[in-house]
């Protein structure tokens, strides 16, 4: 299985002057963690990193010390995520006939996750990890009134790792171009074009590392994991 993984933002959030990506949680920067966790998943057999170039050399020094197995590429990144999805599509090898994109700042999801999205992409064009949400959710205007509150039991919060049928997921970034769409995961395309998108469990600790309390929980997790 073919892994995209965008690592090309900011990390304005984090209030950090340099990739988030890079900065160091439990003696190794973020995106060595989600390395070793889908290297160390069976199902995947090529990574591509999508990354600014500016960050390349950073990321090589990190792919040599943790001594891949598996081939991985460096893609430059757009200034949005969907533009840097769209740039690791375009890099895929021609054998790639499904694949996962996982965020480079989702440093906590487990090899098992990873795996059991490989297997899922298998019986479906598109899926995503998700969990159902804890918390009452409010629809809010812009004067701070609440317009709804729906069903929580319909309500699932998503993750990556996302899986798709390559071509048809090219279609959807082609068209989300021509139409102008503006969205936060490659689901959202997929849904507006009209495909199926199953939900698979993903993981309470599969965090997006976001904000600087996130580093704290992060830590916790893996210290908790690794002793
Ligand atoms: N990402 C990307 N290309 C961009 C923007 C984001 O590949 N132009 C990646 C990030 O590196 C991250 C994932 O998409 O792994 C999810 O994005 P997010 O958590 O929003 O990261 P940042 O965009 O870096 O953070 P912020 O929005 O706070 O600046
Ligand atoms: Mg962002």
């Amino acid at each position: 299985m073919h892994l995209l993984i965008p690592a090309a933002g900011s990390g304005r959030r984090m209030g950090s002057d340099r990739n988030k990506l890079l900065l160091v949680v439990r003696s190794k920067p973020i995106i060595a963690w989600t390395l070793l966790a889908a290297e160390a998943a069976s199902q995947i057999s090529w990574i591509g990193i999508i990354s600014q170039p500016l960050d390349w050399q950073d990321f090589q020094t990190i792919l040599t010390q943790l001594k891949q197995s598996s081939p991985v590429e460096l893609i430059p990144g757009g200034s949005t995520r969907q533009e840097s999805v769209y740039n690791g599509l375009q890099a895929l090898p021609d054998s790639a006939k499904e694949v996962l994109i996982h965020d480079g700042a989702r440093c906590l999801a487990t090899p098992d996750l990873f795996n059991s999205c490989a297997q899922a992409i298998q019986h479906c064009p598109g899926l995503i990890a998700a969990v159902p949400v804890k918390d009452t959710i409010k629809v809010v205007d812009e004067n701070g009134i609440i317009q709804s509150t729906p069903d929580r039991r319909q309500l699932w919060a998503a993750q990556t790792p996302q899986g798709f049928d390559v071509k048809l997921l090219k279609q959807c970034h082609t068209e989300g171009v021509r139409q102008g769409w503006e969205v936060t995961d490659d689901a959202a395309l997929f849904e507006k074009c009209g495909f199926p998108v199953r939900v698979v469990e993903g993981e309470e600790t599969n965090l997006k590392l976001t904000t600087p309390q996130d580093l704290a929980i992060a830590e916790f997790i893996l210290k908790t994991r690794l002793g």
